[in-house]
């Protein structure tokens, strides 16, 4: 009697490469990281791992974010998100940046790592040099143990399951989450946001799953889409506000396994140098999620396609404005506009999953890249 069991496709489980089956993962990571923190009326945040008292965060005076790659780009929507809700200064760095330009830490400087991995050299190091200026330090990152885990001051684990793929999906997201908590946790703690706007946000994100879900059904739209493209070379992602911290990492995304070259512009900084590049029938992906942001996303768009480019655009379900200036629109179930990355951002990695694997491309192991880089 002779079992054949191959291990690595058990862990897949059905899917052909680990990167689709964390894609499908995130409606139960989103709920795993949510999960205990929010109190069972749904009321407020239950950040028991966090030691900072009240005092202590009373008196923070500013934040930085530090990361790098997709951890990067989670800090750069975690930053909007502190700042609307905590009205409290935050900075989001590259790690290996943020070492060298003479950051002003201070004691009253809270600083937070975010590492998937929690062992990445640059991130560590900035870690410990915003510990040496008597900075307190808060990680989130998904490995409980690692080298972040045990130096920071504070935790807050995501609780994304192990993230096999070298491109980071639900590691990301999961980063969003805890973002969303924390920034609801210093707003309760500081009252910087009424009650009824804490427990409407809370529900918006316990739909969030679900909202996922849905996404993902619809998977062959993108799929679809990213075969019309695979042929390109350029490729361009548009949005303002959070939509672009989100193009960022749907082009670093789409770079990184298609190969396929993209960049993310400010929708409004594109007229000062992007548009002379866009021509008859290059894409452009455009976001437009933060509604009173879309009249004015909804102009540059009008510049793309006055000069031949071609727009998907990502919009709220019913947003005809939008769906009328473009060629194309994928839509997004309605949720806060704060919210909306957790949710923008699915059909952006099925996109570059579809367009890589369209490409003949190994999308698991992307070259060149390594999945925790432990060198500086
Ligand atoms: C590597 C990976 C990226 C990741 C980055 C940061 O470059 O390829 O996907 O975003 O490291 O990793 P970390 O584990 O610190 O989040």
């Amino acid at each position: 009697f002779h079992v054949d069991w191959d291990l690595v496709t058990a862990e897949k489980a059905g899917f052909d490469h680990f990167m689709m089956k964390e894609i499908y993962d995130q409606p139960k990571a989103y709920r795993d990281t949510i999960g205990s923190r929010i109190s069972e009326d749904g009321s407020r945040v239950v950040l028991d791992e966090i030691g900072m008292t009240a005092d202590e965060i009373r008196r923070i005076r500013n934040i930085h974010i530090v990361a790098c790659g997709t951890a990067y780009h989670a800090g750069l929507v975690g930053k909007s998100v502190i700042e609307k809700l905590v009205r409290i200064p935050v900075e989001a760095d590259v790690a290996s940046e943020y070492r060298y330009r003479a950051p002003i830490i201070t004691p009253e400087t809270l600083v937070i790592v975010v590492s998937q991995s929690g062992e990445t050299a640059d991130t560590l190091a900035a870690l410990r040099e915003a510990k040496r200026s008597g900075a307190r330090v808060l990680a989130i990152t998904n490995v409980v143990g690692s080298s972040v885990s045990r130096e920071a001051d504070d935790v807050l684990v995501t609780w994304a399951g192990p993230e096999i793929a070298v491109a980071s999906t639900k590691a990301y997201t999961t980063q969003l989450m805890a973002f969303y908590l924390l920034g609801l946790y210093l707003a309760q703690t500081l009252e910087t946001l009424e009650q009824a706007e804490i427990v409407r946000t809370l529900a918006a994100m316990q739909s969030l799953p679900e909202q996922v879900e849905s996404i993902l059904a619809r998977s062959e739209e993108i799929k679809a889409y990213a075969e019309k493209i695979a042929s390109h070379e350029h490729l361009f992602f548009i949005g303002r506000g959070l939509d672009y911290a989100v193009a960022l990492e749907g082009s670093l995304k789409l770079k990184e396994i298609s190969y396929i070259h993209s960049e993310a512009y400010p929708a409004g900084e594109l007229k000062h140098g992007t548009l002379a590049l866009i021509e008859e029938g290059v894409p452009v992906i455009a976001l437009g999620l933060q509604t009173e942001l879309i009249e004015k996303t909804v102009s540059n768009i009008k510049e793309v396609t006055a000069r031949g480019g071609e727009v998907l655009g990502i919009a709220y379900e019913g947003d005809n404005e939008l769906a009328k200036s473009v060629d194309r629109t994928f839509s997004i179930p309605r949720t806060l506009d704060l919210l909306s990355p957790a949710l923008t951002v699915i059909p952006l990695q099925l996109l570059s999953y579809y367009a890589s694997l369209a490409r003949g491309n190994d999308v698991d192991k992307p070259r060149n890249l390594a999945k925790s880089v432990t060198v500086e």
